[in-house]
């Protein structure tokens, strides 16, 4: 079959492109922009008999139109993905999120092709820390920034496409990925690679704010999971019962850097903050029988900062001009 990935060259697209190549024999067309977080690099190793990359926008029909007609399975990873930027200019955050995802569903739709659309738990706001419940399917929307605000309409786009169209999609909402290929912008690369640099990792206001971590590889398993096996028209969380507060992922990565657990500082808080983010992914896990394989946070902390020490030539290009934003922000 021929998957069509858009923002394959992306962290977790790029994940996933891997993923494919290695576990089954489908041939893979990657659309992706190639914006500041996009990086040709993450697919240069593999076969360009098995993996092409287009670049371009997924706003431009014409393009999306032409792939799609070719395309059996289309999932859909592009997007503005990073919630410090989405505050500073939301524009981008528009278009790509909502346009982009409208443009594809169209495509989807005029050529009968099965959809993927891959979100993100954020969509759902914030939970307090002690508060029992966690997100599940039927949890009301809630989205507080532009990111997750963008992200959460292009979910109720494909739902409507489902529902109006017969659109041939299904939707999934994931939690916090690590991994190798994230970008330095984000917050475990971000504190790993300034260590590398001898420079002090940062935590937004007390650093109490809790993400659900799960490795890439386990987001693209579950992915690849729905695609084969998943019910048209649902939504499935994933997520593997990672829970972790800021403070305690730093505290690790610090340890296994070999530097004392309290060597960082508190800086500006993230305006508008999520505080928790926790996911209930009983329906992916009973329904369709997936299960994570990289659950052991600290073992797969520990290859990550590996990862980072010997890709420098990876992100090393982008880490000044990340930095340079960071400290425009107070952050
Ligand atoms: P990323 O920022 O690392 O990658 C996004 C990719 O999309 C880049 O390669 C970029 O060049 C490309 N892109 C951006 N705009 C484009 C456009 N207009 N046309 C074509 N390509 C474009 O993001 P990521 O962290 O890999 O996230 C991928 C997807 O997974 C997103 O939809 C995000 O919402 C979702 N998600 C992310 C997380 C996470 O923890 N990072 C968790 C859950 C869901
Ligand atoms: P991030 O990787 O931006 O993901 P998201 O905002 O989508 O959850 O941030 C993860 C958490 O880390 C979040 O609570 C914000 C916090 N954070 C810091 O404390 N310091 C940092 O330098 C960054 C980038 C994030």
């Amino acid at each position: 079959m021929q998957y069509l990935v858009t923002g394959g060259a992306g962290f977790i697209g790029a994940n996933f492109v891997r993923h494919l190549v290695e576990h089954t024999d489908h041939h893979v067309v990657v659309l992706d922009k190639l914006t500041y977080a996009g990086n040709r690099e993450s697919l240069a190793d593999l076969d360009p008999a098995r993996v092409e990359l287009v670049v371009g926008d997924i706003c431009d029909a014409e393009l999306v139109n032409q792939l799609t007609a070719a395309a059996d399975v289309v999932v859909h990873y592009a997007a503005e993905s990073h919630n410090d930027n989405s505050l500073r200019d939301p524009s981008a955050f528009v278009n790509t999120n909502l346009i982009g995802t409208y443009t594809l569903i169209e495509a989807a739709r005029t050529h009968g092709k099965r959809f993927h659309h891959v979100s993100t738990d954020e969509v759902y706001g914030d939970l307090e820390l002690d508060d029992p419940n966690r997100f599940n399917e039927a949890t009301a929307y809630n989205p507080s920034s532009p990111y997750s605000a963008t992200k959460a309409g292009s979910d109720m786009l494909v739902r409507a496409w489902v529902r109006s169209f017969g659109l041939q999609a299904t939707i999934s909402n994931c939690s916090n990925n690590f991994g190798p290929y994230q970008h330095v912008e984000k917050f475990i690369p971000r504190q790993i690679t300034n260590v590398i640099d001898g420079v002090r990792p940062r935590l937004y206001g007390t650093g109490q704010n809790v993400r659900d971590w799960i490795h890439a590889n386990d987001h693209s398993a579950a992915v690849q999971t729905i695609i084969e096996k998943g019910r048209i028209g649902e939504t499935y969380m994933i997520g593997a019962d990672g829970e972790k507060n800021n403070t305690d992922v730093v505290g690790l990565i610090l340890e296994y850097m070999d530097q004392p657990r309290d060597a960082f500082d508190l800086v500006t808080d993230r305006p508008g903050h999520d505080l928790r983010y926790a996911i209930d992914a009983t329906k992916l896990r009973s329904e369709l029988g997936w299960e994570p394989q990289y659950s052991n946070f600290e073992a797969g902390l520990k290859a990550t900062i590996e990862w980072y020490r010997a890709n420098e030539a990876w992100w090393r290009p982008a880490k000044e001009a990340t930095e340079a934003k960071y400290r425009a922000a107070g952050h």
